[in-house]
């Protein structure tokens, strides 16, 4: 079985030192991978990187990471980047990244995506010149999605982002912000390409479990939402090179830690859409 494990939204700052090593550092003993749906860090300064690239680069599993908004806030978005491919993450946006472990082949393929709603309540590229462009970063990131997971010829397929493609994983956040928090578009990517699950965060208050209209699962891992270190997710394969037969990710409620004090949903309650 590939064992996935993946979280949301730790929002690292340069006083977390140490807490995420004591949570994070036996991952690889029920996992193959680590995947970060996004805001590694507070508000995307340097040094915030830093810190979450020393506590992630002891860990001896693969660690696969896509930036989330908090992750642009200074504008530095390159420099968070690069702090970290620096420590052996493999930052993706547009891209894929394969994994090779025991049980066969994982194929990871990344973007931030952004916002714009869903189906029968979304924006669209039309009127002002900042409407326009709001929706086209999402058609472009949607896009950047779609040719990412076309590449990948691996048993198991994983769209991972920071925006949820689903209003389902939403379910909790007050439903005049769901645009802010996800797109339709980034589900329909999903389904012409396909993919076995999609990881996502953002949307602190929101819940685990969704699906696209084409059938593929949708987990958010925002740490907010699965309340732990880290949720596990489990792929039975028919050997390398084969198709995956199991494309459910299962849970096993896996993963040290829980409710850290960096972001209770107390705190996420007052915080305004963009600061998800
Ligand atoms: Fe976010
Ligand atoms: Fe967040």
């Amino acid at each position: 079985m590939i064992r996935v494990a993946a979280v949301g939204d730790l929002h690292v700052g340069p006083d977390s030192a140490g807490a995420l090593r004591e949570q994070l550092g036996a991952v690889h003993e029920k996992a193959d991978v680590l995947l970060i749906a996004g805001d590694l860090t507070k508000s995307g300064e340097p040094e915030e990187a830093e810190a979450l690239a020393r506590e992630l680069r002891g860990l001896s599993v693969q660690v696969v990471a896509v930036l989330g908004n908090h992750d642009h806030h200074a504008d530095r978005p390159a420099e968070v980047a690069g702090l970290l491919r620096e420590a052996g993450v493999a930052v993706l946006e547009g891209d894929a990244v394969r994994i090779d472990t025991p049980a066969g082949s994982l194929g990871v393929a990344g973007v931030k995506g952004f916002g714009g709603g869903f189906s029968g309540a979304s924006g669209a590229e039309f009127g002002e010149p900042e409407m326009k462009a709001f929706i086209r970063h999402t058609k472009e990131r949607s896009e950047a999605l779609e040719s990412a997971l076309a590449t990948l010829e691996t048993d198991v397929r994983i769209a991972l982002l920071h925006y949820a493609p689903v209003r389902e994983t939403l379910l909790g956040e007050p439903p005049e912000i769901f645009p802010f928090l996800g797109s339709y578009l980034l589900a329909e990517a999903v389904d012409r390409s396909g993919a076995d699950l999609v990881i996502h965060g953002h949307a602190h208050r929101g819940t685990e479990h969704g699906v696209t209209p084409g059938g593929v699962n949708v987990r958010n891992v925002a740490q907010t939402v699965i309340r732990q270190a880290y949720a596990i997710y489990g792929f039975e394969t028919t050997g390398r090179g084969e198709p995956a037969t199991a494309g459910e990710g299962s849970r096993d409620g896996q993963g040290r830690g829980s409710r850290d004090g960096r972001g209770s949903r107390d705190a996420a309650k007052s915080a305004p859409a963009s600061e998800r």
